[in-house]
């Protein structure tokens, strides 16, 4: 018997930092009437809270040790998504260059990553009517039963540029610097023992170095549309 209404898909996007994860989930999801969730928003809460509480971010025992303590609520409307930390609004301050510089560090201990995919499984199972997750190992690792994944890639230079826009009025990062720590980032996420950011084998890849957002957005609606149009 069909559990599900047709329209609740669940779309894996997952790529490394500056492919344009966040915007392109969120305006899919915003599109298709389903929810949304930022999985990097919680690796980089559980970081923030580390920080401030000081745990040395570098001893992966001191992390695991601590990683049970914040409670990491994440809202998951794609037009308003929040993070909270211990009922702290925690969407500003989770992405100083100090927790992105540390995230890689904290989201490489299997105890971080046990208790986060536990989370991010339980908020897919209770929406219901369908929802698009991003990160690095949702194909792979949390969803992989997904009605459709997504890899998204693009070159590093239009990866670091995209990122010094953002960052742009925030924190001054010249772009040589926002590629030097970009590629690091990824290296470390690639190269970690536990669930690396990686192609989950039948994730559909899009490379959107050329590609403009809303060209991204089309292409990642249509491939939704066209695996509801099978079900
Ligand atoms: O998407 P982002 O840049 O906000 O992610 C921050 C970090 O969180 C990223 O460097 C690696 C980690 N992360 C992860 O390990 N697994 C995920 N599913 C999402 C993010």
């Amino acid at each position: 018997m069909e559990t599900v209404a047709p329209s609740a898909v669940i779309v894996a996007i997952d790529g490394p930092s500056g492919t344009g994860k966040s915007s392109t989930s969120k305006a899919v999801a915003a599109k298709l009437g389903l929810r949304y969730l930022d999985t990097g928003a919680q690796y980089r809460a559980i970081t923030w809270w580390m920080i401030t509480n000081g745990v040395d971010t570098d001893d992966p025992q001191a992390v695991a040790l601590a990683a049970g303590k914040p409670a990491i609520v994440s809202g998951t409307d794609p037009h308003a998504p929040t993070i909270t930390v211990d009922g702290v609004d925690a969407a500003a301050p989770i992405r100083t260059r100090e927790v992105t510089a540390k995230v890689s560090a904290v989201s490489a201990v299997p105890e971080v990553r046990t208790l986060i995919t536990a989370l991010q499984r339980s908020i897919a199972a209770e929406e219901t009517g369908g929802i698009v997750v991003e990160g690095r190992d949702i194909g792979t690792t949390v969803l992989p039963d997904a009605d459709l994944k997504v890899f998204l890639t693009a070159s590093a230079e239009a990866r670091a540029a995209r990122r010094s826009g953002e960052l742009r009025g925030q924190e001054a990062a010249g772009l040589a610097a926002t590629r030097e720590a970009l590629i690091k980032r990824d290296a470390a996420d690639s190269g970690r023992k536990t669930s690396p950011l990686a192609k989950a084998a039948d994730a559909v890849e899009v490379d959107t170095t050329e590609l403009t957002l809303d060209q991204v957005i089309e292409c990642i609606v249509t491939l939704v549309e066209e695996k509801r149009a099978v079900r």
